[in-house]
């Protein structure tokens, strides 16, 4: 029989299994999403987000910035994890202690225990901006899982499989949302689709932000 104390605890945030060993868990970071944005706000005071160019040569359309020991660069040389921020050539912003609690009790929630974040890229997506299927593998650490947040106008999310070719399944990524996967589905290929003309949130307007934690090396 259930406690009438249980009446006053919070709401478990809903959990859905998008694939094996990945979860979304919507609503997740709602409680804390004002001041993740003015982290971000504080963040980009000492760096600034940029259009990176992917090795092929093509300026990705997401803005992105680092912060961490590690932040994930990308030049014609290569895909990589720097120590120094390539714009300023000192070390990335270090990472805010609310942005490594919520993504270790994200990783907790799912089974992912003991998750250490080393590195957390922000991407900015204005109107159109989106990325194509690729998979996160610039990490020597596999075992470890990849924590993503959504702030700001939704979006949608696609989760393939192994392969290019497996047809993704698309969710739609709100302000708070969090997507956590590793294990089995560690490599799989994900990505998301072009931000919508109408899509926008009181607090960022038609701007979202994601935050990717990763443990880049054991
Ligand atoms: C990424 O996969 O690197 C970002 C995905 C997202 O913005 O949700
Ligand atoms: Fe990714």
């Amino acid at each position: 029989m259930q406690s009438s104390l249980d009446l006053f605890a919070p709401p478990t945030p809903e959990s859905i299994a998008i694939a094996p060993d990945a979860w979304l868990l919507k609503g997740f970071a709602h409680a804390q999403a004002d001041d993740l944005l003015a982290q971000i706000g504080q963040i980009e005071q000492q760096t600034a987000f940029r259009h990176q160019v992917t090795p092929g040569g093509h300026a990705m359309s997401s803005a992105q910035c680092s912060c961490g020991t590690y932040g994930w660069v990308t030049d014609k040389r290569g895909y990589r994890y720097t120590t120094e921020d390539p714009l300023t050539d000192k070390p990335w912003p270090a990472m805010p202690a609310s942005f490594r609690e919520l993504a270790v009790r994200a990783a907790a929630e799912v089974g992912f225990e003991g998750f250490e974040p080393q590195s957390c890229l922000i991407n900015r997506y204005q109107t159109g901006a989106g990325m194509g299927l690729h998979q996160d593998k610039d990490e020597q650490d596999l075992g470890a899982p990849i924590v993503s947040v959504t702030l700001g106008a939704p979006i949608t999310f696609l989760f393939g499989g192994l392969l290019r070719t497996d047809k993704p399944s698309r969710w739609l990524l709100e302000h708070g949302d969090v997507v956590v996967w590793g294990g089995v589905s560690r490599l799989y290929f994900h990505g998301v689709a072009p931000l919508g003309k109408r899509a926008s949130h009181a607090a960022t307007g038609a701007v979202r932000y994601n935050l990717t934690f990763r443990r880049v090396v054991g």
